[in-house]
Formats: C-alpha cells, structure tokens, sequence
C-alpha cells in the first residue's frame, strides 16, 4: 500500500467513527420539580427543559425508576409527590404530554422498569418492601402491576433482555448475588448466581443500574468497587452469558471512571455507533464520560451543568 492510500484510509475510519450529534431525553430534578427534556449528550453541556412534574422529585438513579420505549417513544417513570406518594408517570416524548399519572400502593419502594419496546408499551418493574422484592409486569391499558415472583433479597438491578424476550432482575441475599430471568407469563426461565470477574479492586455490594446495548447486544452494567487507598472506583462490565443464554458473570472492562467519581447512570448511544456515556457525580459536579463500546476503553470526559439522573 502506498502512503496517499493509507492516508485515505485512515481519513475514511476518522469519518466513520467520529460521532454525529445525538438527542437523548433526560431527567433531573431542580429542587421542587422533576424536570424532563432533551440534551445532546455528544457535545451539550446543559439539558432542555420540555416538560416538568411540578412538586414531584425523582428517586436515586440507583433505583432505575424509568425506562424508555424506543419504538413509541414513550418514556415511564415512577415520581413521588410532596407527601412521598408514589405515582407512574407515562409520557409522550413527541408531544410532550402526560399520557397517564397513577397513583400507586404507598408501602412500597417501586423501581427496575424495563420497557419491551413494544407497540402496547408493555413494561417489568420489581416493588420491594421489607427486605422483599417483588418482580412484576404492568398491564399497559390499566397500569395494574401484577407480581410475577416474590423474592427475599434486596434489589440490585434489573434489564429487558431482548432477544430472550425476558426480564433479569438482579438480587442480593444472604447467599450471594443471583439473577432470576422472568417471561411475561411469570415463570422463572432461569435463576444464576453471578460473580465478578476482572476487576481490579473489590467489588461492593451495591446497585448495578443495568442497561441494555441494543448495539452489542449485550447488558452494560455501573459496578462500584473501592481502590487501594480506599476511594470509591467505578467501571463497566459486560455480563458474560455462558451457552443457552444464561447469563453468568459481570466482566469489568476497561471503561473505568476516575477516582472519586460516582457512576449516576450509564445511556448507549441510541444511533447505533458504539459508545456509552455514564453520568458520574465528581465531588458535586456532575460529569459526563465517553466510552467506546468498541475497545472498551476511556474516550473522553467533561463537566456539564445538568445533573442528569437517567437519559434515554
Ligand atoms: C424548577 O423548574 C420549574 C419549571 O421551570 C420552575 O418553575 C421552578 O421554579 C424550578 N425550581 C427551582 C427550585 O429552581
Ligand atoms: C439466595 O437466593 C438463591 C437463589 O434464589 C437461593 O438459592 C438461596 O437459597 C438464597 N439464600 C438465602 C439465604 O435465602
């Protein structure tokens, strides 16, 4: 190969991998309202406000208290008013408008919606009360949440694994850390007890926010670990699946935040280029992170002035 073709080959992987600008929808709470708008996460440094649940604040990242149908873009969370009532909020992100508010059983903690991507919009969630949990479908014309399992463990993250049709909620008991898998007809597909694997620090015992790679076809999750010195680390793994699809390990990769940072939340690029993007807490600041998919590797990081708690 001569040099003019190398050049011209490396000036067309340059245009094929440099990444167009992309609009995710976020949510974040102001104080007294849970705000939802646009940001784009490739080069925004605040979101747009489009629509606000005024006296409503949105729970801790941790608990995955909304998920977003790519197919309706509809987007689903769980919102608490003034006096912690909690509600499921259905929006439309075309028009911004509330499709639906329903009030919900006050006893219990409500998080790990997981959308289907289906026309109906139908939608997983887990309750947990009283070191229960309880993985369950909503009905998409009531919202009436049936329960699926009841599980004695604390939640721990939960994913709609496509291609397998079924829902992985991820627990902590006594034993260990366990994945169950649930079809929408409530039976059990399969119950695993997950390890880590690769990581370059002990692993805590914390919420995992799994996300799906529609991309990769793979699960991403934010996994919290303590350095050497004792700071909270965290980093990307990859759920490793041994033969029949069962999932099986949580594989650290090399996409590691910087020391102190907090992994909020974690959006793949929803154009199908291979980059996923972790909000972090960074000592009160909020920072957005840049991986490639593709290496699993560190591309970038920068402040911006949204603290964003989920993006779609
Ligand atoms: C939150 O946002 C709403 C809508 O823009 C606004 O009315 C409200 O004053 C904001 N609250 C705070 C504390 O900034
Ligand atoms: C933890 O969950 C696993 C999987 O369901 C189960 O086999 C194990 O007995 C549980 N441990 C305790 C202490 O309940």
């Amino acid at each position: 190969m001569n040099k003019l073709f190398i050049t011209l080959l490396i000036c067309i992987a340059v245009i094929c991998t440099q990444a167009t600008n992309v609009i995710n929808v976020a949510i974040w709470n102001n104080g007294t309202d849970v705000n939802i708008g646009t940001m784009d996460i490739t080069a925004g440094v605040y979101a747009q406000m489009e629509i606000t649940l005024t006296g409503f604040v949105y729970q801790p990242s941790i608990l995955q208290s909304s998920t977003y149908n790519y197919v309706t873009n509809q987007l689903s969370l769980y919102a608490l008013n003034l006096q912690k009532e909690p509600f499921l909020f259905i929006i439309d992100t075309n028009t911004w408008s509330i499709l639906s508010k329903t009030p919900l059983y006050e006893e219990f903690q409500y998080g790990g919606l997981a959308s289907t991507n289906t026309q109906q919009n139908n939608l997983f969630t887990t309750c947990s009360v009283g070191g229960y949990i309880y993985p369950s479908t909503i009905d998409p014309n009531t919202n009436a949440i049936s329960k699926l399992d009841t599980v004695l463990g604390s939640y721990r993250g939960s994913v709609y694994l496509p291609k397998i049709e079924s829902y992985l909620v991820l627990f902590k008991n006594q034993t260990g850390l366990f994945g169950k898998v649930y079809s929408e007809t409530s039976s059990v597909v399969s119950e695993i007890n997950f390890h880590f694997s690769g990581n370059p620090y002990p692993v805590n015992d914390a919420p995992l926010n799994l996300v799906y790679d529609s991309t990769n076809r793979n699960v991403l999750a934010q996994v919290y670990m303590t350095d050497s010195n004792g700071r909270p680390s965290y980093a990307l793994a990859h759920l490793v699946w041994t033969p029949g699809y069962v999932p099986a390990a949580l594989h650290l990769s090399r996409m590691t935040g910087y020391t102190g940072d907090i992994f909020l939340t974690t959006v793949l690029n929803n154009q199908r280029q291979q980059y996923a993007y972790s909000f972090a807490d960074s000592f009160g600041q909020t920072t957005l992170y840049t991986f490639s998919t593709y290496t699993n590797n560190f591309v970038t990081f920068r402040p911006i002035f949204t603290k964003v708690l989920s993006a779609f």
